[in-house]
């Protein structure tokens, strides 16, 4: 399926750059082999993770709260006293600061370089590099005796599973766990939220995917837990073959995903459909929203509104402007549409009627933050359900 030209998700851009912005076709595929949800073809992370990357996970208290818990399960269930744990993608360090006060030997690899140097300057050891095989090679005191490696919405974003997992099999004890997030693919076709595709999120996981993947490469997984982030996501547990039992909920969840036939391509055309019924509804409403003579914002530009704005063609004709928290954004446009990103100031001082919620995974934390927009008649507006 194609989702036509798209532009980098997070090239958010002055408009003097307007006429060099780069495009791609923007295309996804399925390996019945094993089950793999992914885009056809991709901008190269080291293309995409530079000193530009504008993204703090810290910009969510949600996220901040979610990684908390994340590292206390972490800590109950596979960490002991001085246990080498490593973090791939440790952005500002939201998760790691949580071992701060503990003896555990902590490392974060991240390869944008201003925010591995916010991490640092608050004594959260940060190495400024992608992880991948070659850089797991040097790390010779984490070599065979790290006892987690771990991750959050960062290994959808790496084109080389092949490297990154030989990374994880040089560095892991031999009872030693990868423990990662991802939003999940059965959420996705769910909610029709295919606003999780766009040039970072090269693969869209599932079980059925991630149990053939690591199987290929002697591991095992070993349980799955569901989680509310980003609009339903899993956290995988993988270890060494036939070193733990495999808990129950992995068939169990494994049994579901091949009643909805999402490790098969049936799913895929279903969803295909859905994203094009999707299409059409956005367009038809805001329209006739706009008809009415209402103004319409967005709030939040995420990364994931670049897939919707290009996709259904929504420019300045419909969105006057979107509202986001993140200093960088700000005073630029919205890649490929050129929407004006905007402080949440405007969004306070002047209230739109409707209000597009690109950020609906952080849902609860917004409506609670803006109340009073709703409390002044001022509508929400998604694709998908807001409850
Ligand atoms: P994410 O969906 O990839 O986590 O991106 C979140 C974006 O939403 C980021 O640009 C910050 C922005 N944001 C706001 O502008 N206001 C908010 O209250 C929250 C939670 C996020």
């Amino acid at each position: 399926m194609t989702f036509g030209q798209m532009p980098p998700a997070n090239g958010f851009l002055e408009k003097k750059d307007f006429k060099n912005e780069y495009f791609y076709e923007m295309e996804v595929g399925f390996s019945e082999e094993i089950s793999l949800f992914q885009l056809n073809n991709f901008t190269p992370p080291k293309n995409i993770h530079t000193e530009k990357y504008p993204f703090y996970t810290s910009s969510s208290k949600f996220m901040e709260n979610h990684f908390r818990d994340y590292s206390n399960w972490m800590f109950k269930n596979y960490l002991k006293n001085n246990s080498k744990l490593i973090e791939i993608g440790s952005n500002d360090g939201t998760l790691l600061k949580n071992f701060q006060k503990t003896d555990i030997d902590f490392l974060g690899f991240e390869p944008s370089s201003k925010i591995a140097e916010l991490a640092n300057q608050q004594k959260i050891k940060t190495i400024n590099q992608f992880f991948d095989k070659e850089s797991a090679l040097e790390l010779t005191k984490y070599k065979k005796n790290t006892d987690v490696i771990c991750a959050a919405n960062v290994i959808a974003h790496i084109p080389d599973l092949k490297d990154l997992i030989h990374g994880i099999d040089n560095l892991l004890s031999s009872t030693g766990v990868f423990i990662f997030e991802e939003p999940y693919l059965g959420s996705m076709f769910s909610q029709v939220s295919y606003d999780q595709i766009y040039d970072e999120h090269i693969y869209l996981f599932s079980l059925s995917s991630i149990k053939k993947l690591f199987n290929l490469f002697d591991f095992d997984l070993i349980d799955a837990l569901p989680q509310i982030t980003h609009g339903g996501s899993i956290r995988y547990v993988i270890a060494r073959k036939n070193k733990f039992p495999i808990k129950k909920n992995v068939s169990k969840l494994i049994d579901n995903e091949k009643e909805k036939n999402l490790d098969n391509l049936n799913s895929c055309l279903e969803f295909k459909k859905n994203c094009e019924g999707s299409k059409s509804k956005i367009l038809n409403d805001l329209k006739k929203i706009k008809n009415d003579g209402k103004k319409i914002c967005g709030y939040a530009a995420t990364a994931k509104s670049s897939t919707i704005l290009n996709y259904c063609k929504i420019g300045t004709d419909l969105i006057d402007y979107i509202t986001d928290t993140t200093k960088e954004k700000i005073g630029k446009y919205s890649p490929g549409m050129h929407i004006p990103i905007v402080s949440v100031d405007r969004f306070k001082d002047n209230p739109p009627d409707v209000a597009y919620l690109f950020a609906w995974n952080h849902r609860k934390e917004i409506f609670k933050k803006e109340k009073n927009f709703s409390l002044n008649g001022g509508k929400w507006f998604s694709h998908v359900k807001l409850d």
